[in-house]
């Protein structure tokens, strides 16, 4: 018989790689189930899609060390309330919008995109929109014709008109509402948000 302690054995060493890939399988699995639940819309970190009917806030939490979304009172996009039905068609048909028009060739969404323009995760909540009280028609405009309407958000590029009709419009900005909820974790960092009344 061979002199090779069992801890310095082939089969030990196999039979170890299996039950640890097994079992870190296993692992995998339960949080692709748990992260799925804590993504989906809803939850606490990613709201439930008629939060576009709520003013959105975005305040430093001393504690977690970054800017957090706070979901305020009633503020109706484009003045009206909407059904979590209807505020969840309008939502998707933003994001279908963004993903035809290939917005992420250029812009960054969540991180994923390209890095020629800001990223769009929280243009709602934006300085450059002015104000709470004209922002969504700011926003309309911009998208349906941005080289007229740029606003110098940090730089001198241009974005090209990419011929939005107005519902597309509007329902791009009822989803970049609904991103600007959603809890990054302080994503982007050092994000000056749009002046809120009472922050003043
Ligand atoms: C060819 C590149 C390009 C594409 C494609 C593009 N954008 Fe832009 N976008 C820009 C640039 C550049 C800016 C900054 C413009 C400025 O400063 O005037 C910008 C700015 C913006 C802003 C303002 C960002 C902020 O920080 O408030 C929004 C909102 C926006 N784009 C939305 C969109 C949407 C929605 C689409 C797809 C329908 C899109 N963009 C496609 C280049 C692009």
């Amino acid at each position: 018989m061979s002199n090779v302690p069992w801890w310095a054995s082939e089969s030990f060493w196999r039979k170890t790689a299996i039950w640890v890939t097994a079992g870190m399988t296993l692992v995998l699995i339960a949080l692709t189930f748990d992260t799925v639940k804590v993504i989906t819309a809803g939850h606490s970190r990613v709201p439930a899609y008629e939060v576009i009917n709520k003013r959105i806030y975005y305040r430093m939490n001393t504690k977690r060390k970054f800017q957090e979304p706070v979901i305020g009172e009633d503020a109706p996009l484009f003045g009206k309330m909407l059904s979590p039905e209807e505020a969840e068609a309008m939502v998707s048909h933003g994001k279908m919008t963004v993903q035809a028009k290939n917005c992420g060739s250029c812009h960054t969404l969540l991180g994923n995109g390209a890095y020629y323009a800001p990223d769009l995760t929280k243009a709602w909540l934006d300085p450059a929109w002015a104000g709470e009280s004209v922002r969504e028609t700011l926003m309309v405009q911009f998208l349906l014709d941005p080289t007229t309407n740029a606003r110098g958000f940090g730089s001198t590029r241009r974005m090209p008109n990419l011929h939005l009709t107005e519902e597309e419009a509007r329902a791009v900005v009822a989803f970049l509402k609904w991103t600007s909820a959603i809890d990054t974790t302080g994503f982007p960092r050092n994000f000056t948000p749009v002046a809120q009344e009472g922050d003043l």
